[in-house]
């Protein structure tokens, strides 16, 4: 049995905004989830709606089999924080850590060995006796995450924890909630737009679209397997590129044409495109550091901008007026450079009418 299960969640807002549309998870007790998808498609919503925050319009959720949507928030033991910083100016470290502890009714003794405990697995004990203003962006972080779990919660969601960092806590205190996640094993759910910080963070990730699920999987899965043209072009640093190219057959040969190149293919998905697709157009989906440069390759191309990241180099370049970013390790190419460019057998395909991946 799941631990928490989303059972067709729908919400549709007073101003009939129909935010999320049928939403289905489930998911198992000390796992990490994220939800991951652009700006309104429903994040915050869903998230709100299993603290309690908001009210599910249709469906029901569903924590250690039974339902929450009637219980209040402080029912149902969850803690959740927020992009702005979810601490009380005029309340001290202490103070902010020991409230809902308080609220518990426990005893003073009981309190302060809590607080103290969380406080060192976050590294705030020096700081328990100063007020919020005195600490810095990420120490503040993590007294909301330190008062957050001090209650043992259920489930523990996150909505943009880490979005008012600076480019280096974030990475630094992203490698932190794993850690302490993989100590504690709080059931967590965390909701960000930031692709590198769900596939970073999380044991499977949920893609969200206009208020629907696109696809739910591990980040190998998600990265490697997208299953929508949306996904492939969202995830990825920089994303996958698209060539719309038409199938033909051969004397049993296949080949993948398009105006700048033309190549036979023999990878996995053969039988399904010579059974489907003779004829017909589809999307091949290429990411960046699936091309091969400079080894036999099936198109030639000159490097247009390079720009060197340190460990490996993106080179621009230009096919059939498309800009396309490719990613390798060969450090010697100049602007201007001849390039030959072949794919490896990492390539996609999709479907151009549901742009859904063809498998
Ligand atoms: N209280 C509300 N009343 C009416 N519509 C709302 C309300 N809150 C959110 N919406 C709408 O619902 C949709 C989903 O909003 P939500 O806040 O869940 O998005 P999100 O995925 O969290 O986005 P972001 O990444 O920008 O935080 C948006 O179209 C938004 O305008
Ligand atoms: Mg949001």
């Amino acid at each position: 049995m799941a631990y928490l299960k989303l059972d067709h969640v729908k919400k549709i807002y007073n101003n009939k905004v129909e935010a999320v549309k049928s939403f289905d998870l489930e998911i198992n007790q000390g796992e990490f989830v994220a939800f991951l998808g652009p700006s309104g498609c429903g994040k915050t919503t869903t998230l709100r709606m299993i603290a309690g925050l908001e009210k599910v319009t249709k469906g029901d959720i569903i924590l250690e089999g039974k339902s929450m949507i009637d219980l209040e928030p402080k029912d149902r033991n969850i803690s959740m924080i927020f992009q702005s910083y979810a601490v009380w100016p005029h309340m001290s470290v202490f103070d902010n850590v020991a409230y809902a502890l308080k609220l518990q009714k426990k005893s003073k003794e009981e309190i302060s060995e809590i607080v103290h405990h969380v406080a060192k697995i976050y590294d705030i004990e020096q700081y328990l006796d100063r007020y919020p203003s005195q600490l810095s962006g990420g120490q503040r972080q993590r007294v909301a995450v330190a008062r957050a779990i001090a209650v043992k919660p259920k489930l523990f969601l996150m909505d943009e924890p880490l979005s008012n960092l600076d480019a280096k806590l974030r990475v630094s205190m992203r490698t932190d909630l794993k850690r302490i996640h993989q100590d504690l094993g709080t059931t967590s759910i965390f909701v960000t737009h930031d692709q590198s910080e769900a596939l970073s963070l999380a044991d499977r990730i949920v893609v969200m679209n206009h208020g629907v699920i696109e696809q739910i999987g591990t980040p190998k899965e998600i990265y490697h397997e997208s299953e929508t043209m949306f996904i492939a072009k969202f995830i990825g640093s920089p994303p996958a590129n698209f060539f719309t190219v038409k199938v033909e057959l051969k004397d049993d040969k296949l080949y993948l044409v398009h105006p700048s190149f033309k190549f036979e293919y023999k990878g996995a998905l053969k039988e399904t495109l010579v059974q489907k697709y003779v004829d017909q157009e589809v999307v091949l989906s290429v990411r960046p550091e699936n091309f091969t440069v400079n080894k036999k390759g099936v198109l030639k191309t000159n490097a247009q901008i390079i720009e060197p990241q340190g460990s490996h180099v993106i080179i621009n370049v230009d096919i059939n007026g498309e800009d396309v970013k490719i990613v390798t390790d060969q450090f010697d190419i100049e602007t201007g450079d001849e390039i030959k460019l072949g794919f490896t057998d990492r390539i996609a395909f999709y479907d151009p009418k549901t742009e859904h991946r063809i498998k």
